[in-house]
């Protein structure tokens, strides 16, 4: 049994949610369930609770039976469908802590894990196509720029090659073997399978495209004045909360080359974001995996959703090498 996911910057989360009694409360992210039991304690009208992940879903089965509580397992790109299929149009508050939980990558079963032993899986919805699959099918260059762009991983052609060379390949730890052949010790000792893993469950799960439809889906929902907070761990992430929120604000830069000179004016959908929140020393040293999350949270005007796709110009990185 591995242990429970320990929710991150907690307090920091429910500070930005000013949750009200009465107010409807949607997490994105349900996990271990742990913003969701305390966001209960404010006597929420009523609490909406995603995820993709058939496991997270029955690990909260004490709550399902609850009037005031519903679980969804669905993406959370969907969350604006699946509650208008609920009669839901208007929420007071949204919460995403995007990513894994400690249960899915602690488990090696699950396969997102380099450390341990387990099939090449990575889904967080135990459909589709596994990280397994992907690896077995895909081109060399596919799976280079898989590597490089979602895993910053400068290694990525010789690790495609060494792929395309030794498939199929079935355990994590065979991948793990190849990839720690290929790049051989790390600087800092860091495994060097760290950045691909990460690069492979990002692709597998559509990690980044389901944020991006997340945030439009959160700007549809929120009442005027609703709140939303995003919690990342990767800087792909942070950047497109980042950009969504400063386009959505109007708060991005007028120098901005990314910014189409002619575009028409638009009112925004969210007040200026408050800066991003990191965790504290005394909350890293409790649970390592805190150092990299940041917080952003912002509050929803009164003016439409802005119906576009999401701005990602400005959250784009370099190009491949
Ligand atoms: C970091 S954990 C959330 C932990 C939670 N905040 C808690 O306090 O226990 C992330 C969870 O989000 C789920 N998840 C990630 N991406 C998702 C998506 N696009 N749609 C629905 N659930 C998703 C994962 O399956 C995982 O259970």
């Amino acid at each position: 049994m591995t242990a429970l996911h320990v929710p991150v910057l907690l307090d920091e989360v429910m500070a930005a949610l000013s949750l009200m009694p009465g107010d409807l409360y949607v997490d994105a992210t349900l996990g271990a369930g742990g913003y969701f039991r305390r966001a209960r304690e404010f006597g929420l009208g009523h609490a909406y609770g995603f995820d993709r992940d058939p496991d997270a879903i029955a690990l909260n089965a004490d709550l399902a039976g609850l009037d005031d509580v519903t679980l969804i397992q669905r993406p959370f790109a969907e969350m604006a469908d699946a509650l208008a299929e609920m009669g839901v149009s208007a929420v007071d508050a949204i919460v995403a802590d995007i990513g894994v939980s400690s249960m899915q990558i602690d488990d090696p079963a699950r396969g997102f894990s380099f450390q341990g032993d387990g099939p090449i899986d990575m889904r967080m919805s135990q459909s589709g196509m596994s990280a397994g699959d992907f690896l077995n099918s895909a081109t060399e260059a596919e799976i280079a720029d898989v590597l490089y762009n979602l895993g910053d991983e400068t290694g990525s052609r010789r690790i495609a090659r060494a792929i395309v060379a030794d498939r199929p390949l079935h355990r994590t730890s065979e991948l793990a073997r190849l990839i720690r052949s290929v790049l051989g010790p790390q600087p800092g000792g860091k495994d060097p399978s760290t950045r691909s893993f990460q690069a492979l469950r990002i692709h597998v799960n559509d990690e980044l495209g389901q944020l991006d439809a997340g945030l439009l889906a959160a700007e549809r929902l929120l009442k005027p004045g609703g709140r939303l907070a995003v919690v990342s761990f990767h800087s792909a992430e942070d950047r497109r909360v980042k950009a969504f929120l400063r386009d959505r604000s109007g708060s991005a830069p007028a120098s901005s080359r990314h910014q189409p000179l002619a575009a028409p004016a638009r009112s925004p959908s969210f007040q200026r974001p408050a800066k991003a929140v990191r965790a504290c020393v005394a909350e890293i040293a409790r649970n390592p995996r805190s150092r990299s999350a940041t917080l952003r949270a912002a509050v929803r005007t009164s003016a439409p959703a802005w119906s576009s796709a999401v701005s990602q110009a400005a959250a784009k990185k370099g190009h491949r090498a």
